[in-house]
């Protein structure tokens, strides 16, 4: 069941008017909930198979624009920087762009030197752009050739699990991503879900749905009703 037919709201709302130049068809672009395609890549580490490599462990899988850009050099800093934040959540990082593996190697040791961090994790190359048109991540509006920032969050069963999307002019927040893999997991981990800017802590609110009766058998006296459709728990710990 989807979420909307989960909460009893309309799932098909009729046709949708869409402006004729933007009536272009496409193969498949990925969403919440898709297993994400299998893919062989060249990387700064060396070859992989996606799904074998990905599978059993969460995956930060991220496109960037290019190779020695400015904006883009601050974020491979940032992810470097948190790369035990991530091991400890069990999210594995790769890249991609268009640049070639010799570019970014290069541009790798310059961040390095730069920043003074390390970078451990792979960058794969795309030189035809065929990933990067295959996970919908380039867009005509800001370039069209370059891949814009678009992060897809992945789970150990290979399931998209979240998108974001970034402009060329706006760098991406490690914290947030940190933040958000967190509250995946801990739906996973509760079967809860997490309010606005929650961080683990934080009180969680139960799905729409769930019963006073349900919310004690699993929670005891730990939650609290603030009103029909809105309950929260505070989990011990
Ligand atoms: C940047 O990373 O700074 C950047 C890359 C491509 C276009 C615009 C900005």
């Amino acid at each position: 069941m989807n979420v909307a037919s989960f909460l009893g709201l309309p799932t098909n709302r009729g046709p949708v008017r869409v402006p004729a130049g933007y009536r272009k068809s496409v193969a498949w672009l990925p969403r919440i909930g898709d297993i994400v395609p299998d893919f062989v890549a060249k990387t700064t580490r060396g070859n992989l198979t996606f799904h074998d490599w990905a599978e059993g462990r969460w995956t930060l899988l991220f496109s960037h624009p290019a190779a020695f850009t400015p904006v883009c050099s601050t974020e491979i800093a940032a992810l470097a920087a948190d790369q035990d934040e991530f091991d400890a959540r069990n999210v594995q990082i790769l890249g991609m762009s268009g640049s070639s593996l010799d570019e970014q190697r290069i541009w790798d040791a310059d961040l390095e030197r730069i920043f003074k961090v390390q970078i451990r994790f792979p960058m794969a190359e795309d030189p035809t752009g065929e990933l990067a048109a295959t996970f919908g991540m380039v867009h005509e509006h800001e370039s069209d050739a370059l891949p814009m920032r678009k992060t897809l969050i992945i789970d150990p069963s290979l399931k998209v699990r979240m998108i974001f999307e970034y402009p060329m002019l706006v760098g991406r927040s490690t914290s947030e991503t940190l933040r958000v893999i967190d509250a995946l997991q801990a739906n996973d981990k509760h079967g809860l879900a997490t309010p606005s800017d929650w961080t683990p802590g934080d009180k969680l609110v139960f799905p729409p749905g769930t019963s006073d009766a349900s919310a004690t058998e699993h929670f005891g006296r730990n939650w609290r009703k603030l009103s029909d459709y809105l309950k929260v728990v505070r989990l011990p710990g």
